[in-house]
């Protein structure tokens, strides 16, 4: 069994992180083994980090699985990816031992039966645990996601339940994927890559963030202690002074 690593004195802790798991591949290639082997390795550290927010009183942690625009990877690297989703989600539900809620967000329409069907399922048997929510964004994107919620005003608009004028940036909040989620405060991004790739651009106008050269796969507890206490260094103001 792995050693504990404890739990570090941190001076405050966000509300809600963002994960971008980035580097899967390149971990691969540098050892000569094909992506998918990265994507495998990339699991373990998603659990391993989804527990670590649970000990560390993180209130909601979202992980950027697999955007609209991954559907674009050659074809067996999209079959594999969606493999680890389908053996993942049993192993997932370990996580309901653990307390931890687990969510969805992004478009379902495109997954398996099979996979929307455990998706469901883990929701619905977490649902009411409230220290930890694990959120998974599969087949999400951020555009695609404000013009689902745009298009649900419009409807509101054409049956007259709303008018135009009405619309308030909390209505559409509020028909977001994340709908009751709050906002994500801090935005975590390894593998050296600095950008949002259409990763909750809604919700994240005013998060922090952070990144880091190492790849996904090799990204360890620890590494995410360093991040989260670098969270408390950070003075946010939300546009005010
Ligand atoms: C980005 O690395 C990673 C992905 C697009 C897929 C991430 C998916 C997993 C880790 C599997 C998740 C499964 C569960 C159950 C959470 P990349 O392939 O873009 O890496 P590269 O930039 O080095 O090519």
């Amino acid at each position: 069994m792995a050693k504990e690593i404890p739990i570090p004195e941190l001076i405050s802790v966000p509300t809600h992180v963002g994960v971008i798991m980035d580097g899967n591949g390149r971990w691969a290639k540098k050892r000569g083994l094909p992506r998918k082997f990265g994507h495998r390795e990339g699991v373990k550290t998603f659990r391993a980090i989804t527990r670590r927010a649970k000990q560390l009183g993180i209130k909601y942690i979202t992980f950027y699985a697999f955007s609209t625009e991954n559907w674009k990877r050659p074809r067996d690297e999209v079959d594999a990816i969606m493999a680890l989703f389908e053996k993942n989600l049993d192993a997932v539900k370990d996580f309901i031992d653990e307390e931890i809620r687990v969510r969805f967000i992004g478009d379902r329409t495109a997954l398996s039966d099979t996979l929307r069907a455990k998706m469901l399922d883990t929701e619905e048997s977490s649902k009411h645990f409230t220290d930890t929510t694990m959120i998974l964004a599969i087949n999400y994107g951020g555009r695609d996601e404000i013009c689902h919620a745009v298009k649900k005003l419009a409807y509101a608009v054409k049956d007259g339940t709303i008018q135009p004028d009405d619309i308030t940036t909390d209505m559409i909040t509020e028909r977001l994927y994340t709908e009751d989620i709050p906002p994500v405060d801090y935005i975590i991004r390894p593998s050296g890559e600095l950008r949002l790739s259409n990763f909750m651009i809604w919700q994240a106008a005013y998060a922090e963030y952070y990144f880091t050269n190492i790849l996904w796969p090799d990204f360890t507890v620890s590494d995410f202690d360093k991040a989260i206490a670098d969270f408390g260094e950070r003075s946010r103001r939300f546009g005010g002074v």
